[in-house]
């Protein structure tokens, strides 16, 4: 007959005295593993008269449930302490200061991204989001770009294959579609801009495959082009940091707007230079326009209630301009010498993003 108090006083002060993971799992194995003492004890049982077996049996399986506890509870022991120890090994000191030759750099992308949003945040522009992979609604029939518009064209598509409905979706050929994603979920009045990265099959030394824009929108019941002028004006001044930019509101076309404009910059090359201002070049930056009655239609917005104004701004367009980087293609050829020259250190924020520029 097993001797139940010896044997878990014995087994109780073995997980005790236990020194490492090793130890512990040892004997787990002599007491609860197949030819454990508790398992062996198990086994007897079935020698023992019914009355006899009962009590064991309930003994036993009442030890081997604290044992189990026990070894459990010594495992987290062993595995705090270890971890603790890591912690303490792999400790470093942040406030050393950096190795210059290992310095990384903020992409020009990134940091022209940050002072956009950080400006049309202050004019109370909230951020929205939507898809890089969009429907043909989205992209081009609710922006009243029907199919067969020549439209359609001027965008070079890159298409997915056909899904089991046979649609086609796309990568977006612009940031446009945010707009309808948000006057199909969002009442008036709303004012939000959507950065992100759009596609178009053209690869030149003006043109990447994947570039990125902000796009702007505007709604409310006495919105007008006073107002989208105004806006531009204000906002190119703080990106620019010159109280007069000189700038251009040219006449367009684009079928979700009506009129249409678009904006160019004055800018000067020279010596593989860009800047702005100065010389007879002009660099457009944004197409713009008045939201097309046709457009808010389709998003469930009544034209005789409400206009707005919206517009979409070449992000690659407004870096090269700002700082001087006279090739488009260099952006995405992960250079590191570009990087280091045209990069920005973390710490460093330009006056634009600091607040107060407005
Ligand atoms: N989506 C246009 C493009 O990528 C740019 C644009 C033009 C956006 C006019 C607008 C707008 O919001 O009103 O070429």
């Amino acid at each position: 007959m097993t001797d139940f108090k010896s044997l878990r006083a014995e087994l109780l002060s073995e997980i005790e005295a236990v020194k490492d993971l090793d130890g512990l799992e040892r004997l787990r194995v002599a007491s609860l593993g197949k030819k454990g003492k508790i398992t062996e004890g198990m086994k007897a049982l079935g020698k023992l008269d019914p009355e006899e077996r009962r009590a064991q049996g309930a003994a036993l399986n009442a030890l081997k449930e604290e044992a189990t506890q026990a070894i459990a509870a010594r495992t987290r022991f062993f595995k705090d302490l270890a971890l603790n120890a890591r912690l303490l090994e792999e400790r470093f000191d942040m406030t050393l200061p950096s190795r210059p030759e290992r310095e990384g750099r903020i992409h020009p992308i990134s940091q022209t991204m940050d002072e956009l949003l950080q400006i049309f945040g202050a004019m109370g522009f909230a951020v929205a989001e939507g898809p890089d992979v969009e429907d043909d609604f989205h992209n081009f029939a609710a922006l009243n770009i029907p199919p067969e518009h020549p439209a359609r064209q001027m965008h070079d598509t890159f298409y997915f294959p056909p899904d089991a409905k046979g649609e086609r979706k796309v990568l977006r050929t612009h940031t446009s579609p945010v707009q309808i994603r948000t006057m199909q979920t969002t009442k008036p009045p709303i004012r939000i801009i959507a950065p992100g990265r759009t596609y178009r099959r053209d690869s030149d030394i003006t043109h990447t495959p994947m570039f990125h824009q902000i796009e702007g929108l505007l709604i409310d019941r006495k919105t007008h082009m006073g107002h989208l002028k105004g806006c531009l004006i204000d906002f190119c001044r703080a990106f620019f940091e010159l109280d007069d930019v000189p700038l251009r509101f040219r006449p367009s076309f684009f079928p979700f707007t009506e009129p249409s404009a678009e904006v160019d910059i004055g800018c000067e090359r020279r010596k593989g230079e860009i800047r702005v201002g100065g010389g007879a070049d002009w660099l457009e930056i944004l197409g713009c326009g008045m939201v097309h009655p046709k457009v808010l239609a389709n998003c469930g917005i009544d034209p005789d209630i409400y206009q707005g104004f919206a517009f979409g701004l070449g992000v690659e367009r407004v870096a090269m301009l700002k700082y001087g980087i006279p090739d488009l293609r260099t952006f995405f050829e992960a250079d590191l010498r570009w990087m280091h020259h045209y990069g920005f250190l973390p710490l460093d924020v330009p006056r634009s993003a600091q607040g107060g520029a407005l």
